[in-house]
């Protein structure tokens, strides 16, 4: 069978079972089994699919339509220019955190000295070792409250050749995080527990402990706002990824005595998804 037909028969396949963008997904799980870049199956579309390739991809079609995320399925994501390895263990990296890793340097670009920063929550590692990859003398400390992502974040760092520049904690809080750090970002877990039973398969067969951010979501984000001042050098900042409608609701809670200067950012989407606050010094 050809690229192309093998292609056609998949994504309505896909289709009829509801899942979102089944070009793109046949497209990807199509180039995973056949070992090429999705770009050629494109280019071309006679190609033929070996036998062996033909059924692995029905192997990874059968756990597409389980609702397995297509990133657990390949076995990575790319985040901004580095690629991440994700299974099961940890969250997939979304493309706002990508917005977030920017903000981020954007900060660390106006620093001056040696260089530290905190990811807090680090699952994959995607968003503190983008970082220490973009910053070659930047310090990294990955917190995590999870024993089993700090182990597929220490994998990360090990393929990315970073493992001698980062620092893991495993923690459930700041407090006994050492600092001080130029820099604390943080993709908190922030859905509202009432709202999580309703979550797609995909976003369900991610761990739960990544996604519950206690009632109104807000639990592990509140906590970084409280104890970040007492771990950040002066003039340092907290960066935080939350929801709709939770950015601003968390600059609200940010006294001005202590974060004297604070303001939201809008993702791609136009949604106030950031939270920025830069203590005094
Ligand atoms: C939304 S995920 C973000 C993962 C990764 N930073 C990213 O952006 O793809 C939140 C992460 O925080 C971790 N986590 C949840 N509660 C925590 C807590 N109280 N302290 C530290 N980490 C926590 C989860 O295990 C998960 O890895």
């Amino acid at each position: 069978m050809t690229v192309s037909a093998t292609l056609t028969k998949a994504i309505k396949r896909l289709s009829a079972r509801g899942v979102e963008e089944p070009e793109l997904n046949a497209q990807w799980l199509l180039a995973s089994a056949m070992g090429v870049e999705r770009l050629r199956l494109l280019a071309e579309p006679d190609l033929p699919v070996p036998a062996a390739a033909l059924k692995k991809f029905e192997a990874y079609l059968k756990l597409k339509e389980q609702g397995l995320p297509l990133a657990y399925i390949l076995g990575w994501q790319d985040f901004r220019d580095i690629r991440i390895k994700v299974d099961k263990r940890v969250l997939v990296p979304r493309p706002e955190t990508e917005e977030l890793a920017g903000l981020a340097a954007d900060f660390l670009k106006t620093r001056k000295g040696e260089l530290s920063a905190l990811d807090y929550g680090a699952g994959s590692g995607a968003i503190g070792l983008w970082l220490a990859k973009k910053f070659p003398a930047l310090k990294l400390t990955a917190a995590e409250l999870s024993a089993k992502a700090i182990a597929c974040a220490k994998e990360n760092a090990a393929e990315l050749g970073l493992a001698a520049r980062v620092k893991f904690v495993r923690t459930g809080v700041l407090g006994p995080v050492r600092g001080p750090f130029d820099l604390i970002v943080s993709n908190p877990p922030y859905i509202p527990t009432r709202v999580i039973p309703g979550l797609s398969p995909e976003v369900l067969s991610e761990p739960h402990v990544a996604l519950d951010g206690g009632g109104d979501g807000l639990d592990v984000a509140r906590m970084l706002v409280d104890v970040a001042p007492r771990k950040l050098k002066k003039g340092g900042a907290l960066i935080l990824e939350l929801g709709g409608a939770q950015a601003v609701k968390m600059l609200a809670a940010m006294a001005p005595s202590i974060w004297g200067e604070k303001k939201t950012f809008k993702d791609l989407n136009g949604i106030e998804r950031f939270v920025y606050g830069r203590i005094n010094g």
